[in-house]
């Protein structure tokens, strides 16, 4: 009896200890072979008895070594499954954002602290958002300026070369006040090198109200350079763009305080980052504004190139590339 309180309590973690026990009990010279033998030595009035105990005991026996073997078996089947259940988890490889997408986010960051929306548009375009509402008619030489793809032979469907095709369709179905930037992706038919690529990023902004002057475009601009720069001089150089009048080239003072600034900036320490001026009223009211009671800026600006400034990158054929060696080291930047 005692024999089978211990074969109960018996436990084993595993298959050596319980092929023991079954040799111990079970097995050709085990307890049990010894204990059948002993029968034929019982007092006849104890067989009985003796007989209950001792198939009692050899059943608990087998039950037992089958339990345990089956435990034992299972918990293999799981660790051939699942591996060891209790070896610490494996971090997780996350990916990480685009360059060009961490310096959007940025750029509308900065921009929606100071009231502007986003705005999107079709990257297909039609002439008259990408062109001829922007005071570009056709024959207006100024259309060279932005060599275009066209779809098919049908020259009124092309590829946007600017944002500012999502500003027209902006001004269309919107009244002034009128605070927004539009990012996008925007088409050129240009040689592809280091420098310049067929397709790249912009984001351009355009703000319309009553009495907006040029001082509150420069004001704004000056604002965007020291949140994303940290440089707080800028100059705005005279310049030409059909849609807007006057117009101007932003550059902002990188500074010359090491050989790279001295490369990027060809020795000036000035950098050109984006172009600017006031909405031409032509403009305005071709997207059904009125201009004598209305006036704007609008800018535009180009990501990639933000981007290597930012991130000291040389070759904007990188960004296109997706090799993970490049885009891995943009981790911490998420
Ligand atoms: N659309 C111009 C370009 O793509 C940029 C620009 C936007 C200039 C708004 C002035 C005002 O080059």
């Amino acid at each position: 009896k005692n024999h089978i309180e211990e074969v109960k309590a018996f436990h084993a973690d595993n298959k050596e200890k319980v092929e023991e026990f079954r040799i111990k009990y079970l097995g050709s010279k085990g307890l049990l072979k010894e204990l059948f033998a002993d029968f034929k030595n019982v007092p006849n009035e104890m067989k009985k008895e003796f007989g209950q105990v001792i198939n009692q005991l050899k059943t608990s026996a087998e039950d037992k070594v089958a339990a345990l073997q089956e435990q034992l078996e299972s918990k293999e089947v799981a660790r051939g499954i699942y591996g060891d259940l209790s070896r610490p988890g494996e971090p997780i490889n996350l990916g990480s954002r685009h360059p060009i997408s961490i310096v959007k986010n940025q750029i509308i960051d900065i921009f929606s602290n100071v009231g502007f929306n986003v705005s999107e548009g079709p990257e297909i375009e039609d002439d008259w958002h990408n062109f001829t509402a922007l005071n570009l008619p056709e024959y207006h030489p100024a259309r060279d300026m932005q060599d275009t793809f066209f779809i098919q032979t049908n020259p009124d469907i092309l590829l946007r070369t600017h944002t500012s095709s999502v500003q027209v369709r902006y001004m269309e179905s919107n009244q002034p006040p009128i605070r927004t930037i539009s990012p996008g992706r925007v088409f050129r038919n240009e040689a592809v090198s280091s420098r310049s690529h067929c397709i790249f990023h912009q984001v351009e902004g355009l703000y319309i109200d009553k009495d907006v002057s040029f001082a509150d475009l420069k004001q704004t601009l000056l604002y965007f350079t020291k949140e994303m720069f940290g440089k707080s001089k800028i100059r705005l150089r005279p310049s030409y763009f059909p849609f807007t009048e006057p117009s101007a080239e932003v550059d902002i003072y990188w500074g010359l305080n090491n050989e790279i600034d001295y490369r990027i900036t060809k020795g000036t320490g000035w950098l050109e980052i984006m172009g600017c001026g006031m909405v031409d009223p032509n403009v305005l009211k071709n997207c059904g504004i009125n201009p004598d009671e209305y006036t704007g800026f609008a800018f535009g600006m180009g990501i990639e190139r933000i981007a290597m400034l930012l991130y000291q990158i040389g070759d904007i054929r990188m960004f296109y590339e997706n090799d993970v060696r490049f885009l891995e080291q943009f981790k911490s930047s998420l």
